[in-house]
């Protein structure tokens, strides 16, 4: 165990009906990072996100989140971890409140109150605390997943697309946030298909066809594909994965 490494996995795969959808991913990120997860539809990232908090069981493959073993560690991981899914998980017909409060309830929080008066604080949800879910803007539902998600106090956010479809401006302050967070030692993955949000990780990884085809910060990954710039670094990466695919 390397407790400064928030996530060190090696290996990792699945397979689904015979076809490999994450192929020997590995990933050692170290506290306090932001990590941008990249990669074309249907790649393996949220897949991959999954057997890192232990919902998933890997076909192959081990390491460590946050220490704890993920084959074996899963209800450990999964009170340390804030996992945001892809789709709004929450109800739309309580409030926000009523969501939050729900939420600590699962964690079985021990003051529960407080701790749901601090995220509502601590995202700006207090004016709104009694709005219903279903009714909320994309970029404030959002915000209260974030919140949802924080509530226990996790030292490491598996953020999947938190972003999709928000306007600039609430994604702005979206990562405005997340960048907070980082500022207090807590680890973030976040899946996203923005090249201006992957230009505020710290690192990236890409992955296509379940396999991981570039690591690094986003200055170093355009730098080794000879590129003008992350887009074009993408898409001479998945190019190029195309082609040993077709060839392979
Ligand atoms: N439970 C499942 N059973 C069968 N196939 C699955 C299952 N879950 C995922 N897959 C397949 O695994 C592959 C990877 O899916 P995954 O959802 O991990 O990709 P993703 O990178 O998150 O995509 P997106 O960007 O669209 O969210 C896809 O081809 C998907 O259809
Ligand atoms: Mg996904």
């Amino acid at each position: 165990m390397t407790p400064d490494l928030a996530i060190d996995v090696h290996g990792l795969t699945k397979r689904y009906n015979g076809r490999t959808v994450v192929d020997r991913f590995a990933l050692q990120l170290a506290r306090g990072r932001i990590c941008g997860f990249l990669g074309p539809n249907g790649s393996g990232k949220t897949t991959t996100i999954r057997m890192l908090c232990g919902l998933l069981k890997a076909d192959a493959g081990s390491g460590t989140c946050l220490g704890l073993d993920i084959a074996r560690g899963g209800a450990e991981i999964k009170r340390q971890v804030g996992y945001m899914t892809q789709r709004f998980g929450l109800y739309e017909d309580l409030s926000i409140r009523e969501n939050l409060d729900f939420v600590a309830r699962l964690f079985e929080l021990p003051n529960r109150r407080a701790a749901v008066d601090d995220a509502l604080q601590r995202l700006g949800l207090v004016a709104r605390q009694r709005q219903l879910a279903g009714t909320l803007s994309g970029g404030w539902k959002q915000r209260l997943a974030l919140a949802a998600c924080l509530l226990h106090d996790p030292q490491l956010l598996l953020l999947d697309e938190p972003t999709a479809g928000v306007d600039p401006k609430a994604r702005r302050e979206f990562w405005d946030e997340i960048h907070r967070l980082a500022a207090q030692g807590i680890t973030v993955l976040v899946s996203t298909h923005y090249m201006d949000e992957a230009e505020r990780c710290h690192e990236l990884c890409y992955v296509a066809y379940g396999q991981l085809l570039a690591r690094g910060s986003a200055a170093e990954i355009v730098a080794a594909a000879g590129a003008r710039d992350l887009e074009d670094a993408f898409v001479r990466l998945v190019g190029q994965a195309q082609d040993n695919f077709a060839a392979g």
